[in-house]
């Protein structure tokens, strides 16, 4: 059996987990395995730059964050248009899977990873999809990896500035990544007793984030942080279409939505609003346990799909077990978070306002 191998998209903390499942599984039932691992994501696919790998490639990996392979974006949007020498990318792929005489192409990857990996389907390439993003937005999974470990790492960054936030009575805001979802910014908000939560699916009215501040320090409590989700938007801005929205961002002179509302408590309240931002860490360092034992059950259940040639599927997890997902079925669909779902209703009972 030859399969190929590539991560694409954004890294997390759970790639190698993922990928050394896969293998683990393969080389434990299958007499003779080659495993190419294709370089820096799709880019590798495209260009013919990969690696013959070998059990000794996985082995030692499970607790390593980052890829073996490397990453890089290759946006799906433009897949179908020609490179700047002309290549026509797909057909490049495609042509790269045959040289190689591939059984299957195991993709791990976000949204946009996907919809390329069900474009190659499409074109007739045998896939399996792992899903992978700190950001929990793909649709047809409970889960993705490496959503736990960046909630780990966001919220030891909110436990961090708790301390400091209390000793001087201050206002903070931590600012939280998952691209269009609140997910990462909702989980790491509870798990670190954040004040406010602010996440896109629930459009923020200022008001209603002073008031919560003021409720606060009505109560005694000098400091109040915010979880503010890097996509967070106001109730106004919501109202706008994408483009209108565009361009009345184009104007503002903030590096991000958290600097805009620093800025309005500052003005508001008269004390300073301070904004962390912890980035990228949240995408990096160790995978949690969670993490991995999900990686390896996800990798061994892509291994089976592909000794059972049950190719176009993404291997999910869905109440607890693995399962296959057509991935016609969900590629180009998002997973938000449901503002009316029980956690939420949970946490504004307990007082976390979500600026609504
Ligand atoms: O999708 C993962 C993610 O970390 C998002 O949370 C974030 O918006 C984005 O990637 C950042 O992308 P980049 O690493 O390309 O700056």
């Amino acid at each position: 059996m030859r399969i190929g191998m590539l991560t694409s998209g954004g890294d997390c903390q759970a790639l190698n987990a993922a990928m050394r499942g896969v293998v683990k599984g393969l080389e434990e039932n299958v007499k003779q395995l080659e495993v190419y691992g294709f370089l820096n994501g799709y880019k590798g696919l495209i260009y013919g730059n990969y690696r013959l790998l070998t059990s000794t490639d996985f082995s030692g990996i499970l607790t390593k964050g980052g890829t073996i392979l490397g990453s890089s974006r290759q946006p799906f949007k433009y897949m179908r248009d020609p490179d700047e020498n002309g290549l026509n990318k797909v057909e490049a792929m495609k042509s790269n899977y045959y040289k190689l005489n591939l059984d299957c192409l195991v993709i791990l990857g976000g949204n946009g990873t996907q919809k390329t990996a069900n474009l190659l389907r499409e074109e007739g390439l045998n896939v399996i999809h792992l899903p992978k993003t700190i950001d929990n937005d793909i649709y047809g999974t409970d889960i993705t990896f490496g959503f736990y470990s960046a909630v780990n790492v966001a919220s030891a960054a909110i436990d961090c500035i708790h301390t400091t936030a209390a000793s001087h009575n201050r206002v903070f805001i931590v600012e939280v990544m998952g691209h269009k979802v609140g997910w990462l910014t909702l989980y790491a908000g509870v798990a670190s007793g954040a004040d406010i939560i602010l996440l896109p699916e629930i459009p923020y009215d200022d008001k209603k984030i002073l008031n919560a501040i003021r409720k606060r320090q009505e109560s005694g409590k000098g400091f109040t942080i915010l979880a503010v989700a890097e996509g967070a938007i106001s109730k106004e801005d919501a109202k706008l279409s994408k483009k209108e929205l565009k361009k009345k961002l184009a104007k503002e002179p903030y590096p991000s939505v958290s600097y805009k509302i620093a800025e309005m408590i500052t003005k508001e309240l008269g004390s300073e609003a301070r904004v962390t931002v912890p980035g990228h860490t949240q995408r990096g360092g160790t995978p949690c346990p969670y993490d991995r034992v999900l990686c390896t059950r996800l990798g061994s259940a892509a291994a089976k799909a592909i000794m059972d040639k049950k190719y176009g599927n993404m291997v999910a997890m869905i109440d607890g077990d693995t399962k296959l997902v057509p991935l016609e079925e969900v590629a180009g669909k998002l997973k938000g978070v449901d503002p009316d779902c029980k956690m939420i209703k949970e946490a504004k009972r307990i007082g976390i306002s979500f600026g609504d």
